[in-house]
């Protein structure tokens, strides 16, 4: 069967580490999705470093409507972030009957109810791992493996930069100027990094969350936000010595009167496990009736990290439109000498 094929706009650090991961997983990744992803062509306004990430056998072009209008493509990976262009990308290549997979969350948030509900008019699908917490599959949980449950709350360290942050001002005694540089030049911190440290990055991937966990539309400008600006290195050492940590919690959960949606930073006791997340690792702990608390945890931003979750999307999308004849779920179709290996 012919690959899947892909359309990518935007071709920084996720876009680097899509192009990268697919090729070289794509073996493991067709035996998945059962069925070649390829990405074929690219938009980027830088061309030049484009064609040095994807090399001769992609289309590069500047303007991202060319990737669209192209019928060819099945599926358009926006990672261009920002609520302008991107919008407008987005509904464009789905009125082009094309699926997108989006890490872009302030999008999500702000525009999700226009954006889902214009995919499922054309019967497309938008799909967004890679817009909470990075690598951590926890779309995923929410939607699938915890499916059963009627979640209570959820509370998590959702973004990066500020846990990085604050890491380092406890660990190293860092002020916080000094602090946000090391996150900026380690890639964890938005174009804009103001969105980080006053809690609207968190807010949004709450926002995203809560949606899924509590089937409510998306609606970020009620959240409750507060950063970390207003945050000392006193307060940081006085916490510690109170037995605490100071964590920036993304918390969403059902109360009387409805939902509760709020980002600010928060007391937690030292000894939880999700005190000890550090550096710009992100964890969430959902609460579901049935199966109680559960943790995830894992790097919520960089490029590889994104990149996986963008291609676990772009896997499954691909299974739907892959039919097999034996209705196998993909991921298990082992070939025999690979359990052989493993059982040596
Ligand atoms: N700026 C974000 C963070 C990147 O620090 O978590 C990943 O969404």
């Amino acid at each position: 069967m012919k690959p899947i094929q892909v359309g990518l706009l935007g071709i920084g650090t996720v876009g680097s580490g899509v192009f990268n991961v697919l090729q070289r997983n794509q073996e493991e990744i067709r035996r998945r999705a059962g069925r070649g992803i390829e990405i074929t062509m690219v938009a980027d306004l830088d061309v030049e470093r484009a064609r040095k990430v994807v090399g001769e056998g992609v289309q590069v072009v500047s303007d991202a409507r060319a990737v669209i209008a192209n019928p060819e493509i099945d599926i358009v990976i926006e990672l261009i972030g920002g609520y302008g262009i991107a919008k407008a990308l987005v509904l464009e290549a789905i009125a082009a009957g094309k699926h997108v997979v989006t890490a872009n969350k302030a999008l999500l948030a702000v525009h999700g109810t226009e954006i889902f509900a214009a995919a499922s008019a054309k019967g497309v699908m938008v799909a967004f791992e890679a817009a909470v917490a990075g690598g951590i599959p926890i779309i995923k949980a929410l939607r699938e493996g915890l499916t059963a449950n009627r979640i209570q709350w959820l509370a998590g360290i959702i973004n990066g930069t500020t846990n990085f942050i604050l890491s380092e001002m406890r660990d190293k005694g860092l002020d916080f100027d000094a602090a946000l540089k090391d996150a900026q030049r380690l890639g964890y911190a938005e174009a804009d990094p103001t969105f980080d440290i006053e809690g609207v990055d968190a807010a949004h991937k709450a926002t995203i969350m809560s949606a899924i966990a509590f089937g409510i539309p998306v609606q970020f400008d009620k959240a409750y936000v507060e950063g970390i600006t207003q945050l000392s290195a006193t307060d940081i050492k006085y916490a510690e010595q109170l037995g605490y940590r100071i964590k920036l919690l993304g918390i969403t959960k059902r109360v009387d009167k409805g939902i509760e949606l709020r980002v600010h930073p928060s007391l937690v006791p030292s000894k939880r496990l999700i005190a000890n997340v550090e550096g710009a690792m992100n964890a969430v702990v959902v609460q579901g009736d049935a199966v109680g608390a559960t943790l995830y945890y894992g790097k919520g931003a960089g490029s590889e990290p994104t990149a996986s979750a963008v291609i676990a999307d772009l896997v499954d999308i691909t299974r739907l439109h892959t039919v097999d004849p034996l209705n196998r779920v993909p991921h298990l179709a082992f070939q025999p000498h690979t359990l052989d290996q493993a059982m040596s």
